[in-house]
């Protein structure tokens, strides 16, 4: 299972890959922009200082909604460095921008996907990610876990080559469920991948250990 962060922010990058787990990073135009990162070239620029701190795998959004504009800014994306994943919506253009993608050796991540059909389209198209949000269908009263299930339930039926990408992670359990049903990758927020290191025996557990080395130790 891969890790990849959902965030922009650079510190919180660093953290997680400081940490050793982390495959990647998704980010999108929201995400961006609460980093406060505005025009083309300070984009540019910040999607390169997230290539220089994590090994592969960078997902970067693009902006246009019509294939010929998703086309020319996939490949300016890509060309910023060799980790950059081109983030694709799950639109009619991005179908046929994902098919042009994985015809010209450019990775795709299919992005905005709610539905098992919308995942089939992708795959076909030759999606390298598929992301799936869990956290905005459980927004409405649907359940996203459900949606995984089914996913990873038909791509393996098929063969099918695209990865399951569980976005819209909002908590541990949702990483942790995923890890049961078999996403081959989760992307979440710093706190879901650092909630995971909490257990309460843990931390008495090792107080404990603490006390009784410094009692004997006379200390
Ligand atoms: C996916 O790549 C998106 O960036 C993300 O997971 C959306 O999550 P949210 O629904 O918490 O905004």
């Amino acid at each position: 299972m891969k890790f990849f962060i959902d965030t922009a922010n650079l510190a919180e990058i660093q953290e997680a890959y400081d940490l050793g787990v982390l495959d990647g990073v998704t980010t999108n135009p929201s995400l961006m922009a609460k980093e406060g990162i505005t025009g083309d070239d300070n984009v540019r620029a910040h999607y390169k200082a997230i290539c220089d701190i994590v090994d592969d795998k960078v997902s970067a959004e693009v902006i246009s909604t019509n294939f010929e504009g998703m086309v020319k800014e996939g490949e300016s994306l890509a060309a910023i460095d060799d980790k950059i994943v081109v983030k694709v919506p799950m639109i009619k253009d991005g179908v046929k921008a994902i098919k042009y993608f994985s015809q010209n050796g450019i990775r795709t991540n299919c992005t905005l996907v709610f539905s098992p059909g919308q995942a089939i389209l992708a795959a076909k198209a030759g999606a390298t990610y598929l992301s799936p949000f869990i956290g905005r269908l459980d927004d409405i009263s649907i359940d996203g876990l459900e949606l995984i299930q089914q996913i990873v339930h038909i791509y393996n039926v098929y063969g099918f080559e695209t990865e399951v990408l569980a976005a819209s992670v909002r908590h541990t359990m949702h990483l942790i469920k995923c890890a049961e049903i078999g996403a081959d990758v989760v992307t979440c927020p710093l706190n879901v991948i650092t909630g995971l290191l909490n257990h309460p025996l843990t931390d008495s557990g090792l107080a404990k250990f603490l006390a009784d080395h410094a009692k004997a130790s006379g200390k």
